[in-house]
């Protein structure tokens, strides 16, 4: 075959498309309980090259198909996780787990796509940062990734790239800060024009909503007064702090009428403002659609007392906005997604080992922010929802799948287990057990903070575009890095803009050709 003169040097060939990698095209899952977000149902699942092809009783199928057995057993949609920062240079650090390792860990716990955030220094080109989110991740990423990008100054450039990021390069998500003052926060004229943009060109717009005015000044103030362990993390952006911000984002959302999505709801009062804000708006004319995600690691842990008592066990659970001291937390939150007042559940999984944490060892505010989740997040929701009796496993699948799928508009290619999906499927055993625990774990985080915790589900096959890359509960070591590929994210979500719902044709990537096979370990032929 010919190669390009532009890619000489680069790759010499392309890359096989990861279906056609695979010894096993043919897979039939039979004798299963199909869960969707809208039913469950006993039926069989029949994948081809990457494809569901058939869901039914007694379908007739070509030989050569391998069957897995799925008796008394969830099929469901893999989890997509809406949050994830690997690799993500933060606070003078790097997050510890990369584009890698943290997929390899994800589709170990049962999920099978993330989005990840590119978020640029204040003057970074927006294009850049993707540029550069797309090059660490392409060649390691073990399931599909897509890329929310971060809004970190305002200027007609940065409106300009938002619309070039959704015009061509399959970007519909931008996440900008309330907090982090100084280094990503944007004030609020800033938040109102970027609003705006988000408004015009069918995005949604991703707050993290805390107010990093008083975080600031708490900080100053608690580190003066000689409070400089961990605990004056939370101390310096207590409930009403992270409230407060919530209730100014959905202020200026409906002033502009933009869909927002709240990241990271981390506490009982940032989830009731959420919530009677969003069915206020529900019961108006516009109806402007207000998403609430909240983390596994606020419905799995709190933060316990007894956890102070290190350093490095504090340290590790610190992450913005915080853990709260309130043990009702985890189960109010849950409530909340049982109601269908939050949608989603994240991981915001950004690890760094005890050493890294280490760095805010006499100063709260030098801990780099973050905790894992990107693994855990399934059973913690299973655990904590299903085995608890908050959720149906309906529910569960909304909340860890499909709801992602529908407001990042790759519904049904993703959040689904019907013909035409991608074979992204989870076969879930409701009755084995395991505990969670750094020992075993896949990640490359030396922390866990859900350990010791029993949890019922586990991911006994998970299956990434046709290919089964967990058996048994074991990561097979087929599972290579890159043969997830990136995932376009199309704007105006019919869920967030039920009005406009025009048919976009998004261009192919420009820049798809530059993202060759560059690690080049296996570099086949396509046939010309
Ligand atoms: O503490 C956190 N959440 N770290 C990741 C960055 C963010 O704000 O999501
Ligand atoms: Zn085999
Ligand atoms: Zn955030
Ligand atoms: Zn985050």
């Amino acid at each position: 075959s010919t190669v390009p003169s532009e890619m000489k040097g680069l790759a010499p060939t392309k890359k096989l498309p990861f279906h056609l990698q695979s010894s096993h095209t043919r897979l039939l899952i039979k004798n299963g309980t199909v869960v969707n977000a809208d039913k469950m149902e006993e039926m069989d699942v029949y994948i081809e090259d990457g494809i569901i092809k058939q869901v039914g009783k007694n379908m007739i199928l070509p030989g050569g198909t391998r069957t897995i057995d799925a008796k008394s057993m969830y099929v469901m949609p893999g989890g997509i996780d809406p949050h994830t920062h690997l690799e993500f240079e933060f606070m003078g650090d790097k997050s510890a787990d990369d584009f890698y390792t943290g997929t390899k860990a994800a589709v170990a716990g049962g999920t099978t796509m993330i989005i990840d955030f590119a978020i640029p220094q204040k003057d970074e080109s927006l294009i850049q940062a993707y540029m550069k989110y797309r090059k660490l991740a392409d060649t390691k990423v073990c399931c599909d990734y897509g890329l929310h990008i971060g809004i970190t100054s305002w200027s007609d450039n940065v409106k300009n790239e938002m619309s070039d990021l959704c015009k061509m390069y399959g970007i519909n998500s931008f996440k900008f800060f309330l907090a982090y003052k100084d280094m990503f926060m944007i004030n609020d004229e800033e938040m109102y024009h970027c609003l705006e943009t988000c408004k015009e060109l069918g995005a949604i717009a991703m707050v993290h909503a805390e107010n990093g005015t008083l975080i600031k000044e708490n900080t100053k103030k608690l580190l003066k007064e000689g409070i400089t362990g961990p605990e004056g993390h939370e101390k310096s952006r207590p409930e009403e702090v992270e409230a407060e911000a919530v209730f100014r984002a959905c202020v200026f959302a409906n002033q502009v009428k933009c869909p927002l999505y709240i990241v990271h709801v981390m506490s009982r009062s940032a989830g009731s403002v959420l919530a009677n804000k969003r069915r206020e708006n529900m019961q108006q004319d516009s109806k402007i659609p207000i998403f609430g995600e909240t983390l596994a690691a606020a419905l799995g842990t709190y933060w316990k007392p007894h956890i102070c008592i290190s350093y490095s066990d504090a340290a590790a659970h610190v992450l913005g906005p915080p853990l709260r001291p309130d043990p009702s937390t985890p189960i109010e939150l849950m409530k909340l997604l049982g109601t269908g007042d939050l949608q989603v559940v994240g991981s915001d999984n950004c690890t760094f080992n005890v050493k890294q944490k280490a760095a805010g060892i006499g100063d709260f505010s030098k801990i780099p922010n973050g905790v894992n989740g990107v693994e855990d997040r399934m059973s913690i929701v299973w655990e904590k929802g299903v085995s608890s009796g908050i959720l149906d496993p309906t529910q569960f699948v909304a909340v860890t799948s499909t709801n992602v799928a529908k407001i990042f508009n790759i519904y049904p290619k993703k959040g689904c287990v019907g013909v035409g999906s991608d074979a992204d499927i989870i076969i879930w055993d409701p009755k084995k057990t395991r505990k969670i625990s750094t020992k075993t774990h896949h990640q490359a985080v030396d922390y866990n903070i859900f350990e010791g915790t029993l949890c019922h589900g586990v991911a006994e096959y998970v299956i990434v575009k046709g290919r089964i890359c967990v058996e048994e509960g074991e990561v097979k070591p087929t599972l290579s890095r890159g043969q997830g590929e990136y995932v376009q994210t199309p704007v105006f979500p019919p869920i967030a803009y039920p009005e406009a719902a025009p048919v976009i044709e998004i261009p192919k990537n420009l820049e798809d050709d530059l993202f060759l096979n560059v690690e080049d370990d296996v570099n086949y032929e396509l046939g010309d």
